[in-house]
């Protein structure tokens, strides 16, 4: 093995930058690498040339590892399988992709992408024998076969910062602050920050609740004489007909959004409460690495290298029992992680009171 490739895919999140640096740093100190960023994703091995950049020690001059975002820059629209074009038509472009792996003499890629990343590079490593390993990442953590993914962590101390602020302006006003944070499918984020900031009301996909359950734990805490509160809400949690909040784009694209403002207008509209709400969106992406991120990037950074070196192709690394393992990339696609009901921290949100839903 001479040359290597990384590619970010998907929705970025923080620690995509210490994972790259810290492959690098693999790739050279232990096997003596070429180490090649694809630039943009998959997009950029389908464009003739192929576009990257040769990552040397200069490329990480200290800053990469605290900066937010992926300096090789990512994509999360257009399946290469089924690719968007111009003139309005769709093109299958993954020979395209395979021809620009073997154009760059790529002995393996590493590539860093969320369930659906790992989906489509599988599909195409099976199709045009490329050598790849996946790093899972995601803020919404949900790979499955990993307790982590990279990014979740940092998201998660985002939406405890915004919680941490709303409470004084809560209190200030006796108001009730509503945090819409992200998690497309699972409510991971606004179980884990719900808990850490304290929060009073925490609503994720995974649970129902009503509108009823939300005043009955309100006016609860009014008895108390606590006339303000705290409410978190994962984005993809459906609106009491069962439909999903969503946003559509001028560019056509869709996306979910909404629901916090729901929840304030019904409780408002129920009772003489007064919300207020915000919606957190890609400052939890694009938030510099939390301590916890930067440390997970660093481990699979390592381990994903070792792996490619020892010709272990078509694997995930994973954190698991306070360390760093590898599986089948099906598994991380397959076992897909949402918040079961009898989670650890589910069972920490009913014993501290918190209304989580209709679940006892
Ligand atoms: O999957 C990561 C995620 O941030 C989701 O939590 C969110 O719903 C979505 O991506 C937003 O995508 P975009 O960056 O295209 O707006």
């Amino acid at each position: 093995m001479k040359r290597i490739g990384i590619l970010t895919s998907g929705g970025d999140c923080g620690g995509l930058n210490a994972a790259v640096r810290s492959i690098f740093y693999r790739a050279k100190e232990k096997y003596n690498l070429d180490v090649y960023g694809i630039l943009e994703g998959t997009v950029g091995l389908m464009e003739r040339p192929p576009r990257y950049i040769k990552l040397d020690y200069g490329t990480f001059s200290g800053n990469l590892i605290r900066q937010g975002g992926t300096f090789l820059g990512t994509t999360n629209k257009g399946n290469p399988f089924k690719y968007p074009m111009p003139d309005g038509t769709f093109k299958d472009r993954t020979t395209e992709i395979v021809g620009g792996y073997h154009e760059l003499g790529l002995d393996g890629l590493i590539v860093i992408g969320g369930d659906g990343s790992m989906k489509i590079i599988k599909e195409i490593a099976n199709k045009g024998n490329l050598n790849i390993v996946a790093i899972p990442k995601t803020i919404d953590n949900d790979v499955g076969a990993t307790e982590s993914s990279i990014g979740f962590h940092t998201a998660v101390d985002v939406a405890t910062n915004a919680l941490d602020n709303l409470q004084f302006t809560a209190a200030s006003h006796s108001r009730t602050m509503i945090l819409e944070v992200m998690g497309r499918d699972a409510g991971h984020i606004a179980l884990n920050a719900g808990i850490a900031g304290g929060a009073d009301v925490i609503l994720i996909p995974e649970i129902n609740y009503t509108i009823d359950g939300i005043i009955k734990k309100l006016k609860q805490l009014n008895s108390y004489g606590i006339k303000h509160s705290l409410i978190v809400v994962a984005e993809a949690v459906k609106q009491e007909n069962g439909k999903n909040s969503t946003v559509k784009f001028a560019d056509g694209e869709t996306r979910l959004g909404g629901i916090g403002s729901y929840i304030a207008s019904k409780i408002m509209n129920k009772t003489n409460i007064e919300c207020r709400v915000t919606t957190l969106g890609h400052v939890q992406r694009g938030a510099p690495p939390s301590t916890q991120d930067r440390i997970l990037a660093s481990a699979f950074g390592v381990y994903a290298v070792d792996l490619l070196a020892q010709k272990k192709f078509d694997r995930m690394v994973a954190w698991n029992d306070r360390k760093v393992v590898d599986f089948p990339i099906q598994m991380g696609i397959e076992t897909y992680k949402e918040v079961e009901l009898d989670d650890s921290l589910v069972k920490t949100a009913l014993a501290l009171g918190i209304y989580i839903g209709d679940i006892s």
